[in-house]
């Protein structure tokens, strides 16, 4: 058994396999109050990224879905390549 190894390889792998797809934690947790049309209509209200990042902190809040800083850096991530494009 070389358990040293497996851990190494363990340790290389991890960040792949935990790096936060910001897409599918938007399905996830955001859809039940507003659908994607939110970050796509004409009023939209976020005007920069730091609107934007704040914004996702405060509905993150409301969902109590404990998130972490990495689920919402690529939450913000995918909604400004998606959508806002600042
Ligand atoms: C508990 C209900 C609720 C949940 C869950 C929720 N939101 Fe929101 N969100 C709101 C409300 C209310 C607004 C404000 C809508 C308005 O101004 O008309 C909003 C607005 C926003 C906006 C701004 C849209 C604009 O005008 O440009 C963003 C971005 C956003 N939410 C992101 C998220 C993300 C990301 C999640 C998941 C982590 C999420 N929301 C989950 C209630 C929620």
């Amino acid at each position: 058994m070389n358990r040293p190894l497996a851990f190494a390889v363990a340790l290389l792998a991890s960040p792949a396999v935990l790096a936060a797809d910001g897409k599918a934690l938007v399905d996830r947790y955001c859809t039940g109050c507003h659908a994607d049309e939110v970050y796509t209509r004409p009023d939209r209200k976020m005007r920069s990224l730091d609107t934007l990042r704040l914004q996702v902190l405060r509905c993150n809040a409301m969902t109590k879905s404990g998130l972490t800083d990495e689920d919402i850096a690529a939450i913000v991530d995918h909604l400004n390549k998606s959508f806002y494009k600042f």
